[in-house]
């Protein structure tokens, strides 16, 4: 019987390296079972993305009051909307509680990604909450649902649905 155990155990102990190594590369916190995922946008979105749509009530209705952001190279693309969007080019949509647009309660955002999800437009979806945190990541359902219908022309582009 222990015999027949003993290679399961001895398995066992040749593993805790590697969870010491993973551990010492997560930071150890006991807490954060799994690292929520890094935002698909850029650390200093508020000082090098320009606002392309300003405080207004969102078509949404899950939300109140939003504001959009346009990475340099979403640019063009988001306010011509005469080209695709490239490979990279980031779109950030900011949630407010208030009409004022003052009191944010969370971030969604949308990443071009060539080869990402080529059946819905190569986007890679996130949710955020206020601190910035990732809850929800990846090619996600419910986003590619909704923008797959209102993401076309006339009133949407290349899979993003604000009106001018
Ligand atoms: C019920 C429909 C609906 C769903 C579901 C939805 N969106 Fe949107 N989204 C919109 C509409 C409408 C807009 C236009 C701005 C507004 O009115 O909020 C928008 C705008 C955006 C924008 C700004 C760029 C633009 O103009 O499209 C981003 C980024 C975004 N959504 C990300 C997401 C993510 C990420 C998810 C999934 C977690 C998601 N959306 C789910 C309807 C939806």
């Amino acid at each position: 019987m222990l015999e027949r155990k003993a290679p399961f155990f001895r398995h066992i102990i040749e593993l805790v390296p590697c969870w010491l190594a993973a551990c010492v590369l997560s930071g150890c916190d006991p807490t954060e079972t799994e690292p929520s995922p890094a935002p698909v946008y850029a650390a200093d979105w508020a000082t090098s993305y320009t606002e392309v749509r300003d405080c207004r009530r969102s078509g949404d209705h899950d939300l109140n009051y939003v504001r959009i952001l346009a990475a340099p190279d979403a640019l063009g693309p988001y306010q011509t909307r005469d080209a695709a969007f490239p490979d990279g080019a980031v779109v950030l949509k900011l949630e407010f509680a208030d009409p004022a647009c003052t009191d944010r309660s969370g971030l969604t955002a949308m990443r071009r990604e060539a080869g990402f999800d080529a059946t819905h437009g190569d986007w890679h979806w996130q949710r955020l909450d206020q601190d910035e945190k990732v809850f929800e990541d990846g090619k996600l359902e419910r986003c590619v649902g909704c923008h797959a219908s209102c993401g076309v022309a006339p009133d949407g582009h290349d899979w993003t649905c604000a009106v001018p």
